[in-house]
Parts: structure tokens; C-alpha cells; sequence
């Protein structure tokens, strides 16, 4: 009886993996390398958004993978807001209506007021969420001139609702929503990246 089921099991155990082959045939799987790679030459800032909002879990996933950047010491001095609510998003709009590019939504990037530190550990944090972002079919464009939209007499109010600690200042957003375009690479100077050998 004993010898049946370990017959009937590795019939079943060899069924499955040639149900894998043929599922997979002729696709090497790409290098986890190439992956990346491919993640990273792929992104690309996205000014146009189509008017579906990103679910809570994909934004949770977002916000989980931009607390995983390094940061010095690990101090985690960031401050990150992901907003959902439509309600602050119209207000934040409000403020100006073109700089978040009609992006759905928008997450909020705050520093430690007066750090450079900080302000380097929340660019680590930002381009982990844009790297994965890409990877989930999202668009993003970071929003530096959020910068000069929170310095308008008005913003106060928006920014209160951020909830954020006493010294912590928002320093740019970034809009994150499903691409309506599909732009070209910008070009890069490879000259300003040397290797000394
Ligand atoms: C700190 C920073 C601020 C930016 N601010 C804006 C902005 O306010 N509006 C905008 O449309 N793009 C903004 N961008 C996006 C850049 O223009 C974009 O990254 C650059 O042109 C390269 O294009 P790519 O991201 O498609 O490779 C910003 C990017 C960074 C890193």
C-alpha cells in the first residue's frame, strides 16, 4: 500500500514539473540582474495620468519599499504621506492646478528641517518607490515645484493635515498614478560618470 501512494506521489510530483516545462519552454528566465536592469532603463517621469486613483495595498507596497532605503545611521529621518483622500487631494490641486501633472495622487516627501542627511536619505527612499512603482505598471514624476506650491500663504492649512511632526518639512511630492503617455529616454551624459582604473 505504502509503495502505491509513493508511486501515485511521484506521479503526481513528475506531472507538475512537466506541466512547469511546458509552460516555460524556450523562456530562459531573465538573471535577477537583467530584471533590475531592465526596471531601471525603463522608468521614466510620466506627465500624463489616466484618472484612475492606485489602491490602498498598492500604495502600502509603495511606501514599505521606500522605508527600505538605506539612510544614515539608519535614522530614517523621513517623513512620507501617501494621499488617498480625495477630498486633500482636490485641496492640494487647489493650490495649483498644473504641477501634479493630473496625477491621481500624490505622495508627500518630507525632510528633517535644516539636514542635508535628510534630505539625501528621503532621495534614497524616493527612487526605491519610483524603481517599484515601474515595476507595478505605475507611473511617477518626482514634483520639485510641490516646493514652491506649499510656500503660497494658502498651503498651511493643506500641509496641517499632513500631520506631520514639528520639525519636519515637506520638501516635494511625487505624483503616482497609471501612465497616459509613453515617453522617450531623456538623455544622459555618460561623461560625467567616470571609471578610474
Ligand atoms: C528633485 C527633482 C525635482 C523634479 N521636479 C519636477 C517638477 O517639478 N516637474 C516635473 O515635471 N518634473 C520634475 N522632475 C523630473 C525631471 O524633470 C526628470 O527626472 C528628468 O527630466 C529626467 O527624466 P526621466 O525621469 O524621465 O528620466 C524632477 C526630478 C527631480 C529628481
Amino acid at each position: 500500500m505504502k509503495k502505491v501512494l509513493l508511486i501515485f506521489i511521484a506521479g503526481i510530483a513528475l506531472a507538475a514539473c512537466n506541466q512547469k516545462k511546458e509552460c516555460c519552454a524556450g523562456q530562459a528566465a531573465p538573471s535577477k540582474a537583467q530584471v533590475v536592469y531592465d526596471n531601471i532603463m525603463s522608468r521614466r517621469s510620466i506627465r500624463a495620468y489616466k484618472p484612475d486613483a492606485v489602491s490602498k495595498a498598492q500604495m502600502d507596497t509603495l511606501l514599505r519599499c521606500g522605508i527600505n532605503a538605506p539612510s544614515a545611521m539608519n535614522a530614517q529621518t523621513w517623513q512620507v504621506r501617501a494621499i488617498l483622500n480625495q477630498d486633500l487631494m482636490a485641496k492640494i490641486r487647489a493650490l495649483d492646478p498644473d504641477f501634479s501633472r493630473g496625477a491621481p495622487n500624490l505622495i508627500i516627501i518630507a525632510a528633517e528641517k535644516g539636514s542635508d542627511i535628510g534630505k539625501i536619505n528621503c532621495s534614497l527612499l524616493t527612487e526605491n518607490i519610483l524603481l517599484m512603482a515601474n515595476a507595478m505598471d505605475l507611473g511617477t514624476v518626482v514634483l520639485g515645484s510641490f516646493a514652491g506650491v506649499i510656500q503660497k500663504p494658502e498651503a498651511k492649512e493643506v500641509i496641517a493635515q499632513f500631520g506631520l511632526p514639528e520639525n519636519y518639512e515637506p520638501i516635494y511630492a511625487i505624483a503616482v498614478g497609471y501612465p497616459d503617455e509613453s515617453p522617450d529616454a531623456r538623455e544622459r551624459d555618460a561623461s560625467k560618470a567616470v571609471i578610474i582604473e
